[in-house]
């Protein structure tokens, strides 16, 4: 037996990230740690960190330096980590500004982490992972073992190759690979015999994903949506992030025929002017893009889009930031992310010319974020009246009240009891918020 030793994660960044930390919880569970809620009096604190805009880096560091107190505070017994994409970016660069980590280590190099922490924990050691290994962290990783409850998430695809004038991921993350459909389909079932009724598959580029078939052949995210729809009690299937070029054929074809398909799509667009995604390296138009909604929407009537933007990409003019309202207007999205561009050391738009003043991204993001918020509103407020499923996931913030999704992935409070956590039923919305919809229980859908 292992003496029991305890583990706190701190998670930032984008959903892989979430899953990264849930996985990285896994992997040291045979070696005696256990998650808790607290830094405080931890035995380890991994921070698992995002690199995508503005001062990544200077907020690792502060964090750091909160962290290096709690550390003193335990005698410097505990053992302080820092994963994930600053990791891999600064890696030796964090030791040395910040001397008491004791592990840095990249997204690919987790499955290595109860070896690390042995290295470390030998005195003074230091340790520094940021390669990218040839062998597949996923062939190392010891089944989840931490249920992540009604809704989870699993990772099929990781990396990028399409570079992205703005984009540090490619350089974070590494090569664009996908996990063969016979791991995918055996982790989806395990993740279902742990109580998680919808799964959200998750890439970087996730409908890039073309993985190796049981029989030898080569699978799309189609195919392999239709074969995961079949299995067991799953009732939802998501996925995240897409790239427009990667929406083919039978990929729309899928979300007009598996009704467990959530008809909510985030599909990042980032511009709607042709210059600009041409200066992006995006290689689509906006007019490809339009394309892709209206076929989706023909698939699949009832669908909604999510979508990121990027306002004051180097050249943007005032016309080009029209042609990303143009579109937006045309598109209506039920949900959108907006950032100002943020230089990313290394990445070629950073180098170059034309950077927009920052007054000018200002205005544009304050324009745009106005137009989506009326969207998103319009979209919730169109929702009051009609009757739809909602996967409960938990209990709600007032006693009787419970909280689950709709399949828009809006947050839906209910008054019910707690025994229909994890099932889904029929709910007729009667009130839209900012942020959440409220409804009444219209019939029990027992699907447990
Ligand atoms: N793989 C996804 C998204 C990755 S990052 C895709 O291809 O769409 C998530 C979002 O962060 C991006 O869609 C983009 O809108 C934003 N982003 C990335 N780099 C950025 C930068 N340098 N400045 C501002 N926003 C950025
Ligand atoms: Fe970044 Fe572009 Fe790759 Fe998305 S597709 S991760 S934005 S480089
Ligand atoms: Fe951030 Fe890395 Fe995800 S940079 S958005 S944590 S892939």
């Amino acid at each position: 037996m292992t003496e029991p030793k305890r583990l706190h994660v701190i998670t930032w960044g984008c959903q892989m990230n979430v899953y990264d930390s849930g996985r990285m919880a896994d992997v040291l569970a045979p070696v005696g740690y256990t998650p808790v809620p607290e830094p405080d009096g931890a035995d380890m604190v991994i921070l698992n960190t995002c690199h995508i805009r503005d001062k990544a880096a200077e907020k690792v560091f502060s964090e750091l330096g909160r962290l290096r107190r709690l550390k003193e505070a335990t005698g410097n017994r505990m053992i302080l980590a820092v994963a994930g994409c600053v990791a891999q970016a600064e890696g030796q660069e964090i030791l040395t500004r910040a001397p008491y980590v004791d592990i840095v280590l990249g997204p690919q190099t987790y499955h290595r982490l109860p070896e690390m922490v042995a290295r470390a924990t030998r005195a003074g050691g230091k340790v520094i992972e940021t390669d990218f290994p040839p062998e597949d962290k996923f062939d190392h990783l010891p089944e989840a073992s931490a249920p992540q409850g009604v809704t989870a998430f699993l990772t099929i695809q990781e990396g990028c190759d399409k570079f992205c004038s703005f984009c540090v991921v490619p350089y974070t993350r590494g090569a664009e690979q996908s996990r063969p459909a016979a791991a995918i389909l055996r982790e989806a079932r395990h993740l279902l015999s742990q109580g998680a009724r919808e799964i959200t598959l998750l890439g970087q580029n996730v409908n890039a994903w073309h993985g190796e078939a049981p029989d030898g052949s080569t699978w799309g995210l189609g195919r392999l949506l239709r074969e995961l729809a079949g299995i067991g009690t799953l009732l939802r299937l998501r996925y995240a992030t897409s790239h427009p070029r990667d929406m083919d054929d039978d990929l729309i074809a899928a979300h007009g025929e598996i009704p467990g398909l959530m008809p909510f799509l985030h599909l990042p667009v980032q511009s709607g002017s042709d210059r600009i995604l041409a200066a992006m390296n995006r290689k689509h138009t906006a007019e490809t893009y339009r394309r892709v909604i209206d076929r989706l929407r023909d698939a699949r009537p009832d669908i909604a889009f999510s979508s990121d933007f990027i306002v004051g990409h180097p050249g943007e003019t005032e016309a080009d930031f029209e042609a990303t309202m143009a579109l937006v207007r045309d598109v209506n999205f039920a949900q959108a992310f907006s950032f100002k561009y943020s230089p990313r050391p290394g990445t070629p738009a950073a180098g170059a010319g034309q950077q927009v003043p920052e007054a000018d991204k200002d205005r544009r993001l304050q324009a745009l974020q106005a137009l989506l918020r009326e969207q998103q509103a319009r979209f919730s407020a169109n929702c009051v009246g009609l009757d739809m499923p909602v996967l409960f996931t938990g209990t709600g913030r007032h006693p009787g009240q419970i909280v689950g999704r709709s399949p828009f992935l809006q947050p839906v409070h209910v008054s019910a009891g707690a025994d229909l956590i994890g099932t889904e039923s029929m709910v007729r919305i009667v009130a839209a918020h900012p942020n959440s919809l409220a409804g009444t229980l219209l019939q029990e859908r027992r699907t447990a």
